[in-house]
Protein backbone atom coordinates (compact mmCIF):
# COMPACT_ATOMS: atom_id res chain seq x y z
CA UNK A 1 0.00 0.00 0.00
CA UNK A 2 1.54 3.39 -0.76
CA UNK A 3 1.03 6.31 1.49
CA UNK A 4 0.03 8.74 -1.76
CA UNK A 5 -2.99 7.06 -2.81
CA UNK A 6 -4.24 7.38 0.51
CA UNK A 7 -6.70 9.48 1.71
CA UNK A 8 -5.63 11.06 5.42
CA UNK A 9 -5.80 8.87 8.01
CA UNK A 10 -8.89 8.53 10.13
CA UNK A 11 -8.89 10.03 14.11
CA UNK A 12 -9.05 7.40 16.28
CA UNK A 13 -11.91 7.24 18.62
CA UNK A 14 -11.23 7.98 22.43
CA UNK A 15 -12.41 4.16 23.30
CA UNK A 16 -10.16 2.92 21.06
CA UNK A 17 -7.54 4.92 22.33
CA UNK A 18 -8.54 3.00 25.36
CA UNK A 19 -8.61 0.29 24.23
CA UNK A 20 -4.92 -0.17 22.47
CA UNK A 21 -3.48 1.77 25.55
CA UNK A 22 -4.73 0.24 28.90
CA UNK A 23 -2.74 -3.04 29.76
CA UNK A 24 -3.67 -3.95 33.27
CA UNK A 25 -5.11 -7.66 34.02
CA UNK A 26 -8.44 -7.64 32.66
CA UNK A 27 -8.25 -5.37 29.78
CA UNK A 28 -8.55 -6.67 26.73
CA UNK A 29 -4.92 -5.71 25.22
CA UNK A 30 -3.89 -6.36 28.72
CA UNK A 31 -4.85 -10.04 27.86
CA UNK A 32 -3.38 -9.83 24.55
CA UNK A 33 -0.02 -8.63 25.47
CA UNK A 34 -0.58 -11.81 28.16
CA UNK A 35 -0.41 -14.33 25.34
CA UNK A 36 3.33 -13.62 24.40
CA UNK A 37 6.00 -13.98 26.14
CA UNK A 38 7.16 -10.48 27.27
CA UNK A 39 10.57 -8.87 28.65
CA UNK A 40 10.47 -8.23 32.74
CA UNK A 41 14.27 -7.65 33.47
CA UNK A 42 17.59 -7.48 31.87
CA UNK A 43 19.32 -10.76 32.89
CA UNK A 44 22.17 -8.74 34.30
CA UNK A 45 19.51 -7.22 37.00
CA UNK A 46 20.06 -10.96 38.54
CA UNK A 47 24.00 -11.27 38.32
CA UNK A 48 24.51 -14.57 40.23
CA UNK A 49 22.47 -17.28 41.77
CA UNK A 50 21.19 -15.52 45.60
CA UNK A 51 22.05 -12.27 44.33
CA UNK A 52 19.36 -10.03 45.88
CA UNK A 53 16.01 -10.03 44.23
CA UNK A 54 14.36 -7.11 41.94
CA UNK A 55 11.60 -5.35 41.55
CA UNK A 56 9.83 -6.16 38.53
CA UNK A 57 6.34 -4.25 37.45
CA UNK A 58 5.15 -5.27 34.29
CA UNK A 59 1.67 -5.10 32.89
CA UNK A 60 0.63 -3.12 36.14
CA UNK A 61 1.60 -6.06 37.78
CA UNK A 62 4.06 -5.98 40.84
CA UNK A 63 6.58 -8.51 40.94
CA UNK A 64 9.61 -9.57 42.62
CA UNK A 65 12.39 -11.35 40.17
CA UNK A 66 14.77 -13.39 41.83
CA UNK A 67 18.00 -16.33 40.85
CA UNK A 68 17.70 -18.86 43.51
CA UNK A 69 20.40 -20.99 44.10
CA UNK A 70 20.77 -22.53 40.70
CA UNK A 71 20.73 -20.16 38.47
CA UNK A 72 16.81 -20.52 38.02
CA UNK A 73 14.94 -17.09 37.77
CA UNK A 74 11.54 -17.14 40.01
CA UNK A 75 8.85 -14.20 39.10
CA UNK A 76 6.78 -13.81 42.18
CA UNK A 77 3.93 -11.52 43.11
CA UNK A 78 5.46 -8.91 44.59
CA UNK A 79 3.75 -9.37 48.59
CA UNK A 80 3.62 -12.12 50.59
CA UNK A 81 0.62 -14.31 50.31
CA UNK A 82 0.88 -14.84 54.59
CA UNK A 83 0.22 -10.90 55.39
CA UNK A 84 1.46 -9.30 52.45
CA UNK A 85 4.71 -7.88 53.45
CA UNK A 86 6.97 -7.39 49.99
CA UNK A 87 9.42 -9.99 49.14
CA UNK A 88 11.38 -7.49 47.90
CA UNK A 89 13.16 -7.65 51.35
CA UNK A 90 13.59 -10.69 51.53
CA UNK A 91 16.56 -13.53 51.91
CA UNK A 92 17.23 -15.15 48.79
CA UNK A 93 18.81 -18.25 49.87
CA UNK A 94 19.13 -21.94 49.57
CA UNK A 95 16.49 -22.07 46.80
CA UNK A 96 14.52 -20.30 47.59
CA UNK A 97 13.02 -16.33 48.61
CA UNK A 98 12.11 -16.22 52.63
CA UNK A 99 9.85 -13.09 53.10
CA UNK A 100 11.55 -11.28 56.75
CA UNK A 101 8.35 -10.50 57.91
CA UNK A 102 7.54 -13.99 59.31
CA UNK A 103 10.06 -16.39 57.57
CA UNK A 104 7.67 -17.89 54.95
CA UNK A 105 9.65 -19.30 52.16
CA UNK A 106 8.91 -20.39 48.79
CA UNK A 107 10.68 -21.25 46.04
CA UNK A 108 11.14 -20.08 41.86
CA UNK A 109 7.78 -21.85 41.08
CA UNK A 110 5.92 -20.00 43.46
CA UNK A 111 5.51 -23.18 46.23
CA UNK A 112 5.57 -22.39 49.88
CA UNK A 113 8.53 -24.76 51.16
CA UNK A 114 8.86 -23.51 54.88
CA UNK A 115 6.22 -21.93 57.08
CA UNK A 116 8.46 -21.64 60.56
CA UNK A 117 5.72 -20.02 62.04
CA UNK A 118 2.74 -23.05 62.35
CA UNK A 119 2.95 -26.74 61.42
CA UNK A 120 1.47 -27.49 58.25
CA UNK A 121 0.95 -30.45 56.16
CA UNK A 122 1.52 -30.88 52.71
CA UNK A 123 -1.57 -29.97 51.53
CA UNK A 124 -1.79 -27.03 53.23
CA UNK A 125 1.41 -26.24 52.34
CA UNK A 126 0.00 -26.53 48.80
CA UNK A 127 -2.59 -23.69 49.48
CA UNK A 128 0.26 -20.98 50.44
CA UNK A 129 1.83 -20.88 47.11
CA UNK A 130 1.72 -17.78 45.69
CA UNK A 131 1.59 -16.54 42.31
CA UNK A 132 4.18 -17.52 39.82
CA UNK A 133 4.57 -16.61 36.36
CA UNK A 134 6.98 -18.88 34.07
CA UNK A 135 10.57 -17.13 33.18
CA UNK A 136 13.07 -18.18 30.23
CA UNK A 137 16.19 -16.32 29.95
CA UNK A 138 17.57 -15.34 26.27
CA UNK A 139 19.55 -13.12 24.87
CA UNK A 140 20.48 -11.14 28.16
CA UNK A 141 16.75 -10.39 29.07
CA UNK A 142 14.36 -12.79 31.40
CA UNK A 143 11.12 -13.17 29.45
CA UNK A 144 8.19 -14.01 31.11
CA UNK A 145 5.01 -16.03 30.11
CA UNK A 146 1.59 -13.94 31.84
CA UNK A 147 -0.60 -15.58 30.15
CA UNK A 148 -3.42 -18.01 31.65
CA UNK A 149 -2.18 -21.76 31.13
CA UNK A 150 0.68 -23.24 29.50
CA UNK A 151 2.96 -21.09 27.10
CA UNK A 152 1.45 -21.51 23.39
CA UNK A 153 5.35 -21.62 22.40
CA UNK A 154 9.02 -20.60 23.26
CA UNK A 155 9.65 -16.79 23.81
CA UNK A 156 10.48 -14.86 20.44
CA UNK A 157 13.26 -16.47 18.30
CA UNK A 158 14.24 -12.77 17.19
CA UNK A 159 17.92 -12.61 16.24
CA UNK A 160 19.85 -11.36 19.11
CA UNK A 161 18.67 -14.66 20.98
CA UNK A 162 20.55 -16.75 19.01
CA UNK A 163 24.15 -15.02 18.70
CA UNK A 164 26.59 -15.64 21.23
CA UNK A 165 26.63 -13.02 23.92
CA UNK A 166 29.17 -11.43 22.93
CA UNK A 167 27.67 -10.21 19.72
CA UNK A 168 24.95 -8.42 21.40
CA UNK A 169 24.52 -5.41 23.44
CA UNK A 170 20.82 -5.05 25.30
CA UNK A 171 20.04 -1.92 27.45
CA UNK A 172 16.56 -0.27 28.65
CA UNK A 173 15.78 2.97 29.72
CA UNK A 174 12.57 4.01 31.26
CA UNK A 175 10.13 6.15 29.38
CA UNK A 176 7.42 8.35 31.26
CA UNK A 177 3.99 7.77 28.50
CA UNK A 178 2.23 4.58 27.67
CA UNK A 179 4.31 1.82 25.09
CA UNK A 180 1.84 2.97 22.42
CA UNK A 181 3.27 6.63 21.67
CA UNK A 182 6.85 4.55 22.24
CA UNK A 183 6.25 2.28 19.83
CA UNK A 184 4.97 4.87 17.07
CA UNK A 185 7.36 6.42 16.91
CA UNK A 186 10.10 3.61 16.57
CA UNK A 187 7.82 3.17 13.32
CA UNK A 188 7.40 7.03 12.26
CA UNK A 189 9.79 7.30 9.13
CA UNK A 190 8.75 10.67 8.42
CA UNK A 191 10.52 12.13 11.58
CA UNK A 192 13.88 10.97 11.18
CA UNK A 193 14.47 14.01 8.67
CA UNK A 194 13.92 16.70 11.32
CA UNK A 195 13.86 14.98 15.08
CA UNK A 196 17.28 13.39 14.26
CA UNK A 197 18.75 15.92 12.08
CA UNK A 198 22.45 15.89 12.54
CA UNK A 199 21.67 14.10 15.71
CA UNK A 200 21.97 10.83 15.94
CA UNK A 201 25.59 10.59 15.43
CA UNK A 202 28.60 11.87 14.41
CA UNK A 203 30.45 9.01 13.70
CA UNK A 204 29.01 5.76 11.70
CA UNK A 205 29.94 3.45 13.73
CA UNK A 206 26.08 2.14 12.83
CA UNK A 207 26.14 2.64 9.24
CA UNK A 208 23.17 5.06 9.38
CA UNK A 209 25.34 7.69 7.65
CA UNK A 210 23.26 6.84 4.43
CA UNK A 211 19.79 7.47 6.35
CA UNK A 212 21.06 11.19 7.35
CA UNK A 213 22.00 12.28 4.39
CA UNK A 214 19.58 10.97 2.18
CA UNK A 215 16.99 11.57 5.33
CA UNK A 216 17.97 15.52 5.20
CA UNK A 217 17.75 15.65 1.22
CA UNK A 218 14.32 14.32 1.23
CA UNK A 219 12.08 14.88 3.67
CA UNK A 220 9.45 13.35 2.08
CA UNK A 221 9.25 9.57 1.84
CA UNK A 222 6.97 7.70 0.29
CA UNK A 223 5.93 5.14 2.62
CA UNK A 224 4.76 1.55 2.25
CA UNK A 225 2.79 -1.17 4.34
CA UNK A 226 2.86 -4.95 4.10
CA UNK A 227 0.84 -7.43 6.44
CA UNK A 228 2.48 -10.44 7.27
CA UNK A 229 1.77 -12.95 9.78
CA UNK A 230 4.29 -11.32 12.17
CA UNK A 231 2.53 -7.56 11.77
CA UNK A 232 3.69 -5.02 9.32
CA UNK A 233 6.91 -4.45 6.89
CA UNK A 234 7.28 -0.85 6.51
CA UNK A 235 9.28 0.89 3.50
CA UNK A 236 10.43 4.17 3.48
CA UNK A 237 11.54 5.07 0.01
CA UNK A 238 13.59 8.65 -0.36
CA UNK A 239 14.95 9.70 -3.76
CA UNK A 240 19.43 8.89 -3.81
CA UNK A 241 20.47 10.73 -6.42
CA UNK A 242 19.33 10.86 -10.46
CA UNK A 243 19.50 6.90 -10.53
CA UNK A 244 18.87 5.34 -7.49
CA UNK A 245 16.29 5.65 -4.05
CA UNK A 246 17.47 4.43 -0.16
CA UNK A 247 14.75 2.22 1.17
CA UNK A 248 14.02 1.71 5.23
CA UNK A 249 12.39 -1.47 5.14
CA UNK A 250 11.62 -1.93 9.09
CA UNK A 251 9.37 -4.87 11.04
CA UNK A 252 6.94 -4.24 13.37
CA UNK A 253 6.23 -7.21 15.27
CA UNK A 254 3.04 -7.36 17.14
CA UNK A 255 2.52 -6.40 19.79
CA UNK A 256 5.22 -4.34 20.32
CA UNK A 257 8.22 -4.86 19.32
CA UNK A 258 10.43 -3.31 15.95
CA UNK A 259 13.38 -4.37 13.73
CA UNK A 260 15.15 -0.84 13.19
CA UNK A 261 16.51 -0.99 9.32
CA UNK A 262 20.44 -1.09 9.51
CA UNK A 263 22.89 -1.36 5.89
CA UNK A 264 23.73 -4.89 5.54
CA UNK A 265 27.00 -5.96 7.04
CA UNK A 266 26.53 -3.53 9.89
CA UNK A 267 25.44 -3.67 13.63
CA UNK A 268 21.90 -4.76 13.91
CA UNK A 269 19.08 -2.69 15.82
CA UNK A 270 15.83 -3.76 17.73
CA UNK A 271 13.36 -2.08 20.13
CA UNK A 272 11.23 -3.42 22.73
CA UNK A 273 8.16 -1.33 24.21
CA UNK A 274 7.16 -3.37 27.07
CA UNK A 275 4.14 -1.46 29.32
CA UNK A 276 5.33 -0.95 33.07
CA UNK A 277 1.96 0.42 33.71
CA UNK A 278 -0.47 2.68 31.48
CA UNK A 279 1.71 5.75 32.22
CA UNK A 280 5.24 4.43 31.97
CA UNK A 281 7.13 1.71 29.41
CA UNK A 282 10.65 0.04 29.13
CA UNK A 283 12.30 0.82 26.14
CA UNK A 284 14.32 -2.53 25.80
CA UNK A 285 17.03 -0.84 22.96
CA UNK A 286 19.23 -3.62 21.67
CA UNK A 287 22.09 -4.27 19.24
CA UNK A 288 23.58 -6.66 17.77
CA UNK A 289 26.28 -8.28 15.15
CA UNK A 290 25.37 -11.56 13.13
CA UNK A 291 28.98 -12.37 12.37
CA UNK A 292 31.23 -10.99 14.80
CA UNK A 293 31.63 -10.35 18.30
CA UNK A 294 30.72 -6.51 19.01
CA UNK A 295 33.91 -3.99 19.19
CA UNK A 296 35.26 -2.03 22.26
CA UNK A 297 34.55 1.34 20.71
CA UNK A 298 30.68 -0.23 19.62
CA UNK A 299 30.26 -0.61 23.22
CA UNK A 300 32.21 2.53 24.01
CA UNK A 301 29.65 4.40 21.88
CA UNK A 302 26.58 2.43 23.50
CA UNK A 303 27.44 3.30 27.11
CA UNK A 304 28.64 6.51 27.46
CA UNK A 305 29.32 8.69 24.50
CA UNK A 306 25.83 9.76 24.47
CA UNK A 307 24.83 10.85 21.37
CA UNK A 308 22.99 7.83 20.47
CA UNK A 309 21.76 6.38 23.71
CA UNK A 310 20.86 7.87 26.76
CA UNK A 311 22.50 8.89 29.35
CA UNK A 312 21.62 7.19 32.31
CA UNK A 313 21.93 8.26 35.69
CA UNK A 314 24.47 6.11 37.32
CA UNK A 315 23.34 2.90 39.06
CA UNK A 316 20.10 2.67 36.81
CA UNK A 317 17.73 2.37 34.17
CA UNK A 318 16.62 6.08 34.04
CA UNK A 319 17.29 8.61 31.79
CA UNK A 320 19.53 11.92 32.93
CA UNK A 321 17.45 14.30 30.66
CA UNK A 322 13.54 14.51 31.81
CA UNK A 323 11.06 17.00 31.25
CA UNK A 324 12.12 18.41 34.64
CA UNK A 325 14.93 19.92 32.92
CA UNK A 326 13.58 20.39 29.59
CA UNK A 327 16.07 16.93 28.23
CA UNK A 328 18.96 18.85 28.88
CA UNK A 329 18.30 20.95 25.97
CA UNK A 330 20.97 23.75 24.60
CA UNK A 331 19.26 26.39 22.91
CA UNK A 332 22.23 27.67 21.51
CA UNK A 333 23.32 24.11 19.84
CA UNK A 334 19.91 24.52 18.43
CA UNK A 335 20.69 27.22 16.83
CA UNK A 336 23.76 26.70 15.63
CA UNK A 337 24.49 22.83 14.83
CA UNK A 338 21.32 20.90 15.90
CA UNK A 339 17.74 20.84 14.91
CA UNK A 340 16.66 19.57 18.20
CA UNK A 341 19.32 21.18 20.87
CA UNK A 342 19.08 18.01 22.55
CA UNK A 343 22.18 15.89 21.90
CA UNK A 344 21.31 11.96 21.78
CA UNK A 345 18.72 10.54 19.52
CA UNK A 346 17.10 8.17 22.29
CA UNK A 347 16.78 11.77 24.17
CA UNK A 348 15.21 13.19 21.19
CA UNK A 349 12.79 10.33 21.26
CA UNK A 350 12.03 10.71 24.55
CA UNK A 351 11.09 14.69 24.35
CA UNK A 352 8.92 14.85 21.93
CA UNK A 353 7.26 11.11 22.62
CA UNK A 354 6.58 12.10 26.30
CA UNK A 355 5.44 15.36 25.44
CA UNK A 356 2.81 14.16 24.01
CA UNK A 357 1.01 13.48 27.57
CA UNK A 358 1.38 10.23 29.59
CA UNK A 359 -1.11 8.62 27.62
CA UNK A 360 -1.17 10.29 24.51
CA UNK A 361 -5.08 11.15 23.33
CA UNK A 362 -4.90 10.29 19.94
CA UNK A 363 -8.64 11.04 19.36
CA UNK A 364 -6.81 14.74 19.23
CA UNK A 365 -4.72 14.45 16.39
CA UNK A 366 -4.62 15.19 12.67
CA UNK A 367 -3.35 12.32 10.69
CA UNK A 368 -1.84 12.62 7.45
CA UNK A 369 -0.66 10.60 4.49
CA UNK A 370 3.04 10.50 6.16
CA UNK A 371 1.72 8.76 8.73
CA UNK A 372 -0.12 5.76 7.02
CA UNK A 373 2.31 2.92 9.30
CA UNK A 374 1.17 4.32 12.00
CA UNK A 375 -2.52 4.10 11.19
CA UNK A 376 -1.86 0.35 9.34
CA UNK A 377 -0.63 -0.26 12.53
CA UNK A 378 -3.04 0.87 15.09
CA UNK A 379 -5.77 -0.76 12.35
CA UNK A 380 -3.97 -4.28 13.09
CA UNK A 381 -3.96 -4.20 16.65
CA UNK A 382 -7.39 -2.91 17.04
CA UNK A 383 -8.46 -5.75 14.87
CA UNK A 384 -5.86 -8.43 17.03
CA UNK A 385 -7.56 -7.29 20.09
CA UNK A 386 -11.14 -7.40 19.11
CA UNK A 387 -11.17 -10.63 17.63
CA UNK A 388 -9.22 -12.14 20.90
CA UNK A 389 -11.49 -10.25 22.56
CA UNK A 390 -14.73 -11.83 20.97
CA UNK A 391 -13.62 -15.17 19.81
CA UNK A 392 -10.15 -16.13 21.67
CA UNK A 393 -8.17 -16.02 18.65
CA UNK A 394 -4.28 -15.34 18.40
CA UNK A 395 -2.11 -13.49 16.25
CA UNK A 396 -0.25 -16.38 14.29
CA UNK A 397 2.86 -14.99 15.73
CA UNK A 398 1.86 -15.55 19.79
CA UNK A 399 2.39 -19.77 18.65
CA UNK A 400 5.25 -19.52 15.92
CA UNK A 401 8.52 -18.20 17.50
CA UNK A 402 10.27 -18.20 14.53
CA UNK A 403 8.41 -15.21 12.97
CA UNK A 404 10.28 -12.86 15.21
CA UNK A 405 13.61 -13.96 13.43
CA UNK A 406 13.88 -11.84 10.39
CA UNK A 407 16.19 -8.46 9.99
CA UNK A 408 15.32 -4.99 8.40
CA UNK A 409 17.68 -3.40 6.09
CA UNK A 410 18.31 -0.27 4.85
CA UNK A 411 19.83 -0.29 1.19
CA UNK A 412 20.36 1.80 -2.13
CA UNK A 413 18.66 0.29 -5.13
CA UNK A 414 17.58 1.15 -8.63
CA UNK A 415 14.78 4.07 -8.81
CA UNK A 416 12.72 1.58 -11.14
CA UNK A 417 12.45 -1.06 -7.91
CA UNK A 418 8.91 -1.30 -6.55
CA UNK A 419 8.65 -2.29 -2.60
CA UNK A 420 8.00 -5.63 -3.38
CA UNK A 421 10.93 -6.36 -6.12
CA UNK A 422 12.98 -3.68 -2.64
CA UNK A 423 11.78 -6.85 0.10
CA UNK A 424 12.30 -10.13 -2.19
CA UNK A 425 15.66 -8.24 -3.24
CA UNK A 426 16.49 -8.64 0.90
S1 LIG B 1 4.02 -11.56 55.67
FE1 LIG B 1 5.49 -12.84 54.81
S2 LIG B 1 5.77 -14.40 56.25
FE2 LIG B 1 4.25 -13.12 57.10
FE1 LIG C 1 13.38 8.56 16.56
Amino acid sequence: MNAASRPRGKTMKAEENDLLTRTDAGTAMGELMREFWMPALLSKELPAPDAPPARVRLLGEDLVAFRDSSGRVGLLDAFCPHRRAELYFGRNEAGGLRCIYHGWKFDAGGRCVDVPTDSCTPAQMQRLSTTAYPTQERGGIVWAWMGKGEPHALPPAMAFTVVPGEHTYVSKCLMRCNYLQALEGSIDYSHISFLHKEGETSSDVFGIGDMIRYSDEDGRPTLFAERTDYGLQIGARRDAGAENAYWRVARWLLPCFVIVPTAPGNVSRINLFIPINDENCWWYRIRWHQDRPLTAAELDSYRDVGEDYAPLVPGSYLPRGSRENDYLQDRALQRRASFTGIRSAQLQDLAVQESQGRVHDRSREKLMPSDMPIAQCRRMLLEAVRSHQSERQLPPSASRPELFGGYAFAVTRPRRMTFDEVRSSL
